[in-house]
């Protein structure tokens, strides 16, 4: 798909490009939030601009793209690019504005490269812009007539009303919500996530991604662990009540558990175990006879979350099992099972299915360990709670 001519220009730029990136990202979101100040305010995720982790992981996508059509010209690397889309979707990106992206990005590259921009190099680097644009513009066209084939409103925000409010432990709060505009609640597969759009005490509208937890008869169910300085999530738990509404977009996120009769291990640390409650939940609800090992790690018995709903899940299903993992536990805890998560002493089934959550160095752990045990990496999903920096892949 990348002309010849560009994919020359293109390799030979490639290392200077990329040793730049770090001072064209910054550049660019400054040029950006300059001449769009709602975008900072209502649609990117502010927390993630002031500590950093966006731009990197919009510099890394960029740079994996050309990398990736370099190696195969003839390709469109629509899988990378579905994390991304999904994301996109589920914070109501436009396609228009790929032209405002692009016209503040390529700015930000003549301001830092200079002279180094012929003609030349601004056309094949434009050509990748819009290579990548396009695919991810045809994925999310896809993934919104998706949800609007599904027979949802085709307003991405929906309100929901608080129907009940859990506490899970001291620091993390679930949320089941049905819908407030009379539509019954849209399709979701196990693993997904919502985002959930908040209106904060200066006036930003800002969005924050929560994996659905579960949920029931014509309910959602999300849960929202307190994060130290964090905007949204201390402003759910302070202020969301019963009764309450909620804006939420269509379920999104292209980690989910695949239909099959393979076995499945369930992997996640801390608050990383939303995702995979309801993916128990699912499998426990449909009557699976699969072969699932769930594996969990918390600091000790009272952070953790969904402890009963683990124990009660797994009961259900004949071929379950879980292991549970803690830092400190309190009171009387097998030895083998303190400490961080470690599944040497766990049974992995050939021919399993393996999906992650949880803080990187967990992934990191975790993904190496199933790595030595023979999973291949293609049948290890993970899901991360921030922009994915693509050290995974
Ligand atoms: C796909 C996905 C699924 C998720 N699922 C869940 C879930 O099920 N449950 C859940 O609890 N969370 C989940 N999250 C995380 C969630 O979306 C939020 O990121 C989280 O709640 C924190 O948001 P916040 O607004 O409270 O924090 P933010 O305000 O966004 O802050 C995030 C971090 O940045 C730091 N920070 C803020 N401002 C600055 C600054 N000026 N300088 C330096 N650092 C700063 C904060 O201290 C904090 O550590 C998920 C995320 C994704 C992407
Ligand atoms: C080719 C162009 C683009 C690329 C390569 C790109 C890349 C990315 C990447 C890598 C992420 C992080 C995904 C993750 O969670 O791992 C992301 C998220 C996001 N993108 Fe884009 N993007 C592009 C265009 C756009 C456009 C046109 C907009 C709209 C102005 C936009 C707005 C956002 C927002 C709001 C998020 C979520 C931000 C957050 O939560 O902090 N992007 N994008």
């Amino acid at each position: 798909m990348l002309s010849a001519k560009s994919a020359e220009v293109i390799e030979a730029t490639l290392p200077a490009v990329g040793a730049a990136i770090g001072d064209i990202t910054p550049r660019f979101y400054d040029r950006l939030f300059a001449a769009h100040p709602e975008l900072l305010r209502d649609l990117f995720n502010r927390g993630n601009q002031a500590n950093g982790t966006q731009r990197q992981a919009l510099a890394g996508s960029i740079a994996t793209f050309a990398t990736a059509l370099l190696a195969h010209p003839d390709q469109r690397p629509d899988a990378m690019l579905a994390r991304i889309a999904h994301k996109h979707v589920s914070v109501g990106i436009a396609d228009d504005q790929y032209e405002i992206v692009h016209e503040h990005l390529f700015a930000a590259i003549v301001e830092v490269l200079g002279e180094a921009v012929t003609p030349e190099v601004a056309a094949a680097w434009d050509e990748v812009y819009w290579l990548m644009a396009n695919a991810l513009i045809a994925v999310e066209d896809r993934l919104r007539a998706e949800a609007a084939a599904g027979g949802d409103p085709a307003d991405l925000w929906r309100p929901y009303t608080v129907v009940t409010r859990y506490q899970e432990t001291d620091s993390v709060t679930s949320y089941l919500v049905r819908p407030a505009d009379g539509h019954p609640v849209p399709t979701s597969r196990p693993g997904q996530y919502v985002s959930v759009r908040t209106e904060l005490p200066d006036g930003a509208r800002q969005i924050r991604q929560y994996s659905l937890s579960g949920g029931a008869d014509g309910a959602l169910r999300f849960t929202v662990k307190r994060e130290a300085g964090g905007e949204v999530s201390g402003h759910l738990q302070d202020h969301l009540r019963t009764g309450d509404t909620v804006e939420l977009s269509a379920p999104m996120g292209d980690v989910f558990l695949a239909e099959g009769d393979g076995p499945v291990l369930l992997a996640s640390a801390g608050i990383g175990n939303t995702p995979m409650t309801a993916m128990l939940d699912h499998l426990a609800a449909t009557g699976s006879t699969r072969r699932i090992v769930s594996v969990h790690g918390d600091r000790d018995q009272l952070s953790h979350a969904f402890r009963a709903d683990l124990e009660q899940l797994t009961a259900k299903l004949p071929n379950a099992t879980a292991h549970v993992f803690y830092e400190q536990p309190l009171g009387e805890w097998p030895a083998e099972r303190t400490g961080l998560v470690n599944l040497a002493s766990v049974e992995i089934p050939a021919g399993t299915t393996a999906y992650l959550c949880g803080p990187l160095p967990f992934l990191r752990a975790v993904r190496e360990q199933l790595l030595t045990a023979g999973v291949p990496a293609a049948d290890i999903h993970y899901e991360v709670f921030g922009p994915d920096l693509w050290l995974g892949a």
